[in-house]
């Protein structure tokens, strides 16, 4: 770009021709271009900074001038310095400040202070056939580099959920132009419902907490020239019981009844979800009283020191520092195994007695259903069956107990479907008897008599 300045005489004819199109294109034939990379640039405070400045021109040249100034907001443009060929003539005022080695137009400030915030002008004249000139214009802007940040938390103790509020502040000790953006598991965090920024984001004021807003917290702080993000917060935020379950290392679990064999010892866990965590009680029920029988989250039940052969049971999980708590109950019944106890099932009620009981139910039902269909046309029954879709049948028939009677008129099949609703869910009334457990289990299936045609029964039960 220097050197063009004692371009060949070549060169300068097809910059005649370059001007011309210029001509015809622009309606302007300058012949010289400047130009600069960036019309902004951030500056870091006490560092040199460069300001790069190409240029170009299609002439032959005598006397190559640059000129730089300085021009800040409602104040007079000041004169820096200025070049011919290779000679720089700089503001004595200035003179230790700017830089410039023509013919290359840069400048150079070294060092750069807050004062220097301004506009650059820089304007090249060449002397030639003709004066050409040209200017550009760059913008500096000087900052501070940002300084790590710290978020403060308050109140420092925690918060209990609902009740509670929660101020985060991010604290900067130096930069400039600063810019809060507050992050949560490393996503900015908008404002919300819950979620309120100070105006210039250096706060985030959380009201009410809720065990949702438990995460990692940082501050991320950007200016021009820099950007730091704070160590990671983690507000405590106290919570719960929340989904309180008990569970055992053995026995059948059906809903909130716990079926063990005799002789067995069996281990109950009590768990909740909550901050901090809970304290735990198990309490015994008897027919009017209840005793608290152990603390902690673990209770163990010898079978065989159990009085009855059903007891209830609650598991109590309180939060001491909410002050919230939640109970659930829990019916333990203690069978005997073996087919020679089944036989004299008349006493205690087993789940074999169980199923006993239900299939004296589908005799019975079976019954009925035989006398109702005499004056029931046969249709009916066959269209109920056949808008039933295969899979569900089966699995229905998995679930069931089977029972086969022949007559006059064909098979018949008594078919259970378990109530999905009705099982896992702990009801908020206990179950007091193990009749009640049979009662219960009637209530959460829904029976249906199917009725077979004897070739089909035939194909299946094979
Ligand atoms: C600048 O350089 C050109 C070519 O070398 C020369 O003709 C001209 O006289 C010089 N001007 C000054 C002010 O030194
Ligand atoms: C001007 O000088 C700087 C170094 O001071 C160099 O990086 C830059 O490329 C030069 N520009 C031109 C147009 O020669
Ligand atoms: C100088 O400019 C005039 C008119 O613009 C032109 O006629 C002449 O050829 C130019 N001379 C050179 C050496 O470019
Ligand atoms: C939380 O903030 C709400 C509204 O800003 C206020 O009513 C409530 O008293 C505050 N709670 C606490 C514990 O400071
Ligand atoms: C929070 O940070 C801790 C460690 O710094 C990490 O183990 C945990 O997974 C983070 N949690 C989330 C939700 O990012
Ligand atoms: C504050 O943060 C919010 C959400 O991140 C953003 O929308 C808003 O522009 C920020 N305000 C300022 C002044 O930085
Ligand atoms: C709350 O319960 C915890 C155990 O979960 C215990 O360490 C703490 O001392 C209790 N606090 C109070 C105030 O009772
Ligand atoms: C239960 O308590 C009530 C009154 O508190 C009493 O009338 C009743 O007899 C008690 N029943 C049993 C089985 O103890």
């Amino acid at each position: 770009m220097g050197q063009d300045a004692f371009m060949a005489p070549l060169g300068s004819r097809i910059g005649v021709l370059q001007c011309k199109i210029y001509l015809l294109l622009l309606g302007t034939c300058s012949g010289l271009t400047v130009t600069v990379p960036s019309h902004t640039i951030h500056g870091v405070k006490g560092q040199p900074l460069y300001l790069p400045v190409n240029y170009g021109f299609q002439t032959l040249a005598s006397d190559i001038q640059i000129i730089w100034l300085f021009e800040r907001l409602h104040t007079m443009p000041k004169y820096l310095l200025g070049s011919v060929n290779k000679s720089v003539v700089p503001d004595l005022e200035y003179q230790h400040k700017f830089t410039m080695m023509p013919p290359n137009a840069s400048l150079l400030i070294n060092p750069l202070q807050f004062t220097d915030e301004g506009n650059y002008i820089v304007k090249v004249n060449i002397q030639g056939n003709g004066t050409l000139s040209a200017s550009q214009k760059i913008q500096v802007t000087v900052d501070d580099p940002v300084t790590k940040p710290v978020v403060q938390i308050q109140p420092s103790s925690g918060a209990v959920e609902y009740v509670g509020n929660m101020t985060l502040t991010c604290l900067v000790e130096g930069g400039t132009r600063l810019v809060y953006q507050w992050l949560k598991n490393g996503k900015p965090v908008h404002s919300s419902s819950s979620y309120f920024f100070s105006p210039q984001n250096e706060t985030l004021h959380i009201t009410p907490v809720t065990k949702g807003d438990i995460g990692n917290y940082s501050c991320l702080v950007k200016n021009p020239v820099s950007e730091l993000e704070s160590d990671i917060i983690t507000p405590t935020i106290y919570y719960g019981p929340y989904g309180l379950q008990v569970n055992s290392d053995k026995g059948l679990k059906v809903g909130e009844v716990f079926t063990v064999d005799l002789g067995e010892a069996i281990l109950f866990d009590c768990s909740a979800d909550s901050y901090p965590p809970n304290t735990y009680s198990w309490i015994q029920r008897a027919a009017n009283t209840t005793h608290v029988i152990q603390h902690g989250p673990r209770l163990e039940v010898a079978s065989e020191k159990v009085a009855q052969k059903t007891v209830d049971y609650v598991c109590c999980a309180y939060n001491n520092v909410t002050g919230r708590q939640d109970e659930t109950h829990f019916t333990v019944i203690i069978t005997s195994i073996g087919l020679e106890k089944l036989a004299q099932k008349g006493k205690s009620l087993s789940p074999l007695a169980s199923i006993t009981g239900v299939s004296l139910f589908l005799i019975i039902s079976m019954s009925l259903l035989f006398l109702w269909k005499k004056y029931q046309p046969f249709n009916v029954l066959k269209q109920k069956l056949e808008g039933r879709p295969e899979t569900e049948y089966r699995r229905a028939q998995a679930f069931s107990g089977h029972e086969d009677a022949l007559d006059d008129f064909g098979i018949y099949e008594f078919v259970g479907f378990p109530d999905p609703s009705g099982v896992p869910r702990m009801p908020s009334s206990p179950v007091l008897a193990s009749d009640d457990v049979l009662g219960q289990e009637l209530h959460n299936t829904i029976y249906e008599v199917i009725q077979h045609i004897p070739a089909q029964q035939q194909d299946r039960t094979e």
